[in-house]
Order: C-alpha cells, then structure tokens, then sequence
C-alpha cells in the first residue's frame, strides 16, 4: 500500500498521537536526573557521553533534512523533509535538554561534552552529508543520511533503551520515542528513494555504489562507538551490580550474564540485517 506522506496525516498520527502519548509517559516519570546518576560519576560520563552523542546524531540529522526541503523533486518527498525536519528538530531539543541537565550536573559545558565524544571519522562524515545537501542532490543527501546514518544507527536505539531503562527511565523512554520515528524515517526514506529512482537505473546504479561506499565509512564510525558504549557500561555494571542485576542488553539477555565480545557482536548484527533489509526496500542492494 502507497505510503500517506501528507502534513495532516503526519499532525494526526505524530504530533496528536504519538506525541501527545510521549509527552504524558514523560511527565509522569519527571525530568529530574536520578540519584544514582547525581552520586556516582562514572555512571554519570557515560550518560552524559551518550547524550552528546544523541545529540550529534540528531543536529546532523535536522540539519540535513531541513536542507533537502529545498531540492525535493516531489511532493511527497518535500513533505517526508518537512516531516522529518521537525521530528529531528524535537529529538535534538529533548537530548540537548537532557544534556544540559546533566552536563550542569558534572560541571561541564554542553559543547566540552559533544567535542568529548565526536571522533574525526564521525566528523568527516557529517561534514559530507552537508556538503552533498548543499551541493544539491536530494538522493545523495537521503542516501547517506536517511539510508546510512540513520539507516545504521537507528537499531541501537533499541539496545540504548534497554541499558537506560534500570538507570534513567526518563532517557529511555526518549530513546523509545525517537527510535519510533527512526525507524518510520528510514523506512520512508527508503520508499521515497525507490520511487525516485525506479526508471533511472544508471542513477541508481550511481546512488547504490555511494550507499556501498558510505556504508563502509560508518562502519568504522560505529565500530568505534559500540565498543567504547558497551565497555563503559559492563564496568559501570560491575560497578553497580544491584542496579543492572535484572537489565538486559536483549530480549531474555542479561547483560551481566553476556560477555563483552558476545555484545558487540550481537550489536554489529543487528545493524547489518536491519541495514540489509533498509537497503533492498529502497532498491539499492
Ligand atoms: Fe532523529
Ligand atoms: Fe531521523
């Protein structure tokens, strides 16, 4: 069934709804950073590293989508931007605000906390997605942030929920939140790329070897990323043995029970089957 890509749709089942729905699980769980955040502080660098990096994510994101509104070749690709600009523009005001709450907390600035965590490879890579918005190409702008950068990191979220979960309710259920309208931005995204490019083989051809190409630059990125998380998190759980004693990394999975190496790899393949599946309903495999 064709995707519905209007504003009204998107105001009723998004901003009414889902929202709505959002807001009042959050208000009932308050926004005040937990105890044992406030009293442990290498429980607090990892969360406060974690929101930075949410926070990356999400300005690359609105940056991006809110540039692809202006080279949209259709109307429902302008509508999917507009949609998305404004879904990326809450992900990074709700991240940014917990963010500011907890670098306060450990005395840091907002900006010491992203320089923290943002390695060169990461970088380079939005700095591209930028510079392809910017230079005018709305399925190269989709493919590397929708179908790549999004496309690779929106499966984590699902894991970031879980290890949040016992720690911080409130941050996971943000991660829940944006982790819903991910996965409609890459699955939408990639619907919009199919239909653009279904008879224009050369050019798919073209966008799918940029897709290959990019997907191997944020491997490395996320290659990165998954160690140091799940590192500091098996020691901040041994720290905390009674805080994480029933948490789980994946469904029926303590993560105390599973080894470091059986996690990461666990993460890699998830991201590699969801991305597989991304791929091929957007016609690039
Ligand atoms: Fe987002
Ligand atoms: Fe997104």
């Amino acid at each position: 069934m064709a995707i519905n890509f209007s504003i009204s749709r998107w105001l009723d089942s998004v901003v009414s709804d889902q929202w709505a729905r959002e807001g009042r699980a959050l208000d009932a769980l308050g926004e005040d950073l937990p105890e044992l955040i406030l009293s442990s502080a290498p429980l607090a660098e990892v969360h406060r590293l974690d929101l930075a990096l949410f926070v990356v994510f999400e300005e690359a994101s609105l940056r991006v989508s809110g540039a692809l509104t202006r080279l949209a070749p259709s109307v429902d690709a302008l509508n999917f931007s507009a949609q998305q600009t404004l879904d990326e523009a809450r992900h990074h005001e709700v991240f940014r605000r917990r963010l500011d709450l907890a670098s306060a907390a450990c005395g840091q600035g907002l900006a010491a906390s992203t320089e923290a965590i943002l390695i060169p490879p990461l970088r380079s890579f939005i700095q591209r997605c930028y510079e392809v918005a910017d230079g005018g190409s709305f399925i190269d702008g989709m493919v590397l942030t929708n179908l790549v950068l999004e496309g690779m990191a929106h499966p984590l979220y699902s894991y970031e929920e879980r290890y949040w979960k016992p720690v911080d309710p409130y941050l996971a259920r943000l991660v829940r939140g944006a982790f819903i309208d991910e996965t409609r931005h890459v699955a939408f995204g990639a619907d919009v790329v199919r239909t653009l490019l279904l008879d224009d083989p050369a050019r798919r051809a073209k966008a799918a070897a940029l897709c290959a190409e990019a997907r191997l630059a944020m491997r490395e990125v996320f290659s990165f990323y998954v160690r140091e998380f799940v590192g500091l998190f098996d020691s901040v759980a041994r720290l905390h043995p009674e805080v994480f004693a029933d948490a789980e990394m994946a469904p029926g999975r303590l993560i105390t029970a599973t080894p470091y190496e059986e996690q990461v790899a666990m993460i890699h393949a998830s991201i590699d089957k969801e991305h597989a599946r991304l791929i091929a309903r957007a016609g690039l495999d």
